[in-house]
């Protein structure tokens, strides 16, 4: 089973309509851990030695967010700037992960077509991501298809439970390797997974 750690980040989860939502269809999944960090951490103070410690734990290194102004809520930039320190993370003797996957699950207000070079973002969700999928490459871990719930604004509580059932089944078939870390890496959308047949997942 492959070890997934999802660091959460929203800011203001009691009114959140999405991600109350995911968080309700994963809670209870088992071989996940859940590390909500403005719970841990309101005041943006992180505790790195704690934070390096559960990535040393796990393989899968999922960053569950709100997209905010094409990127995420600040404390992912702090637990970026903190915790991938330079000779731990990345540089002559960082190799603490090594081998290890990471990738965005996201929730944006807009709808897909808005990400296209005519819609009004100008430019795919995935290429907004650059900066996560790169510092992936320097930390020597390979960067997974992101998954993108698009359109969140417009979405009825029905389609975001609906989405949220999706995001549950993905999971579970992360955890169990019925969806393949390396399967994700060729993919661009990690929502296009549960549309392959099941042998190349
Ligand atoms: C500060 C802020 C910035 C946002 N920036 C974007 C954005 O760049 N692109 C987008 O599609 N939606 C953007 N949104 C919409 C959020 O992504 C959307 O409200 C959120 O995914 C809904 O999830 P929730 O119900 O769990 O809060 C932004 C919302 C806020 C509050």
């Amino acid at each position: 089973m492959a070890r997934v750690l999802i660091n959460f980040a929203h800011p203001a989860l009691e009114k959140s309509r999405v991600h109350q939502q995911l968080l309700a269809a994963i809670k209870g999944v088992k071989g996940i851990t859940f590390n909500d960090l403005y719970e841990w951490y309101p005041d943006l103070d992180i505790d790195v030695a704690r934070e390096q410690q559960l990535l040393e734990r796990h393989d899968i290194i999922l960053l569950q967010h709100p997209f905010y102004w094409y990127s995420a809520p600040a404390i992912i930039k702090q637990w970026m700037d903190l915790v991938l320190e330079h000779g731990w993370a990345y540089g002559h003797t960082g190799k603490a992960l090594q081998g290890k996957y990471l990738s965005n699950i996201i929730s944006a207000g807009s709808a897909e077509s808005g990400y296209h070079p005519e819609g009004k973002h100008q430019y795919p969700v995935r290429e907004f991501l650059l900066p996560f999928s790169q510092t992936a490459a320097l930390c020597n871990m390979q960067y997974l298809a992101p998954y993108v719930i698009y359109g969140v604004h417009r979405m009825d509580i029905e389609d975001v439970r609906g989405a949220a059932q999706h995001y549950r089944n993905l999971l579970e078939q992360l955890r169990d390797d019925k969806i393949t870390p390396e399967a994700l890496t060729r993919l661009t959308y990690m929502n296009e997974a549960l549309q392959l047949p099941s042998q190349t997942r």
